[in-house]
């Protein structure tokens, strides 16, 4: 990947890139919609990532490439313009640059960025934290700035919330910059608190990107977000992470059906994910497993974010030996479903998930090996 960036940043802009970062993509493990109900939840950066190269400019011109889109896009030094079409992916660097400036943070005046990436796009692992955070880290570098972690994921997620404009959660940017190899990164977004839980030895993860995608995808998360903020005020608490049961089916008949539908899933995963990191820390495969099962009913059910095809990937896999457990990943409406497995699931297993689900849906699902791996930085001896 180093070789592919360096080549795409060479053809672009006829030099070297004077820093190189890279950021992994991630996986959602458990913890459905919990992360901006202040709850918390579990992912894993995967063996997947962005690789950003930048080199400095004088003059303030900012110039972006990526391999998809090889010729570069400009932007004079003083524009601070969302970006629309073939370009839009320039709102996550750009919208990191801006956010680092509101945090007081010094950043390059001009420079020539580019980016290539092996994490799929559109399939819900997260590949726009995965730009955030290699920019933000190249931003820095070439500034000659340091940011503790924390800080610069917070910083990552209000680009995304303010510039590009969907209000997500700190998961996506937190696991990607708090991953680490053989672990799993624990979440506590209220407090902000970020740790890892050894996976099991054994264990790693398929992902089946259905490459479906709801149209709606956008204010779907948008509506979602909105039923549990007001089943949160129904409730009568802050976040739906002080909520209990017991005060859910007190509120069950001043609640609109969607939104106790809503605060039913959240209230019950928060559960799980702490089920789950119990369960890990026992070495229980079969117990995690059987989380991530009841995790993707109750998403299907209760959160109404699961798919026809997310559903039968699912059912499909809880059949094969190997498998522990299976659930979609991310924020639904489409996407992929990941699977936690033993080497006992070969690739005859693959094969067959993948035939069944080609004669229900008419195409195959992309299947994909992943590792765990360690979170974002530096790639040393840039230049
Ligand atoms: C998307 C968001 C995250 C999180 C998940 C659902 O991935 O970016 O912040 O809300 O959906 O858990």
């Amino acid at each position: 990947m180093r070789d592919r960036l360096v080549s795409a940043f060479r053809s672009a802009y006829a030099r070297d890139p004077e820093v190189i970062a890279r950021a992994p993509g991630r996986i959602e493990f458990i913890g459905n919609h919990t992360d901006y109900n202040g709850g918390p939840v579990l992912g894993a950066a995967i063996d997947r990532g962005v690789w950003v190269g930048l080199a400095r400019r004088d003059d303030g011109v900012r110039r972006f490439v990526t391999e998809a889109h090889p010729r570069p896009t400009m932007l004079a030094a003083a524009s601070a313009e969302r970006m629309t079409g073939a370009d839009a992916w320039i709102n996550y660097p750009l919208g990191v640059l801006i956010a680092l400036r509101e945090a007081g943070a010094g950043t390059p005046a001009g420079f020539e960025l580019a980016v290539v990436s092996d994490v799929p796009t559109g399939a819900g692992l997260s590949s726009s934290a995965a730009i955030e955070l290699a920019s933000g880290l190249a931003f820095l570098e070439a500034a000659g700035q340091v940011l503790d972690r924390e800080t610069l994921v917070s910083v990552c997620r209000r680009a995304e919330n303010q510039f590009v404009g969907v209000p997500c959660g700190i998961l996506d940017q937190g696991v990607s910059g708090f991953g680490r190899r053989g672990h799993l990164v624990h979440i506590d977004c209220r407090a902000l608190r970020f740790g890892t839980v050894e996976l099991p030895a054994g264990f790693d993860f398929w992902i089946f990107n259905t490459h479906t995608k709801h149209a709606l995808i956008d204010g779907l998360y948008a509506e979602r977000h909105r039923e549990c903020m007001e089943a949160a005020r129904v409730i009568g608490v802050p976040l739906l992470v002080e909520a209990t049961p017991a005060m859910l089916a007190a509120a069950e008949t001043r609640l609109s059906r969607p939104a106790y539908k809503r605060a039913r899933h959240v209230i019950d995963e928060i559960a799980r994910v702490e089920q789950a990191v119990a369960a890990l820390r026992a070495a229980d495969g079969p117990a995690v497993g059987k989380l991530l099962f009841a995790s993707h009913r109750s998403s299907r059910t209760w959160f109404e974010n699961s798919s026809r095809e997310l559903d039968f990937l699912v059912d499909a896999l809880e059949s094969e030996r190997g498998i522990l457990g299976a659930r979609l990943t991310g924020g639904g409406f489409g996407g992929a479903a990941m699977a936690l497995a033993s080497a006992e699931f070969s690739a005859e297993s693959v094969q067959r998930v993948s035939d069944a689900y080609l004669g229900t849906f008419g195409s195959r699902p992309d299947v994909m090996r992943a590792r765990t791996d360690d979170g974002a930085s530096l790639v040393k001896g840039s230049s």
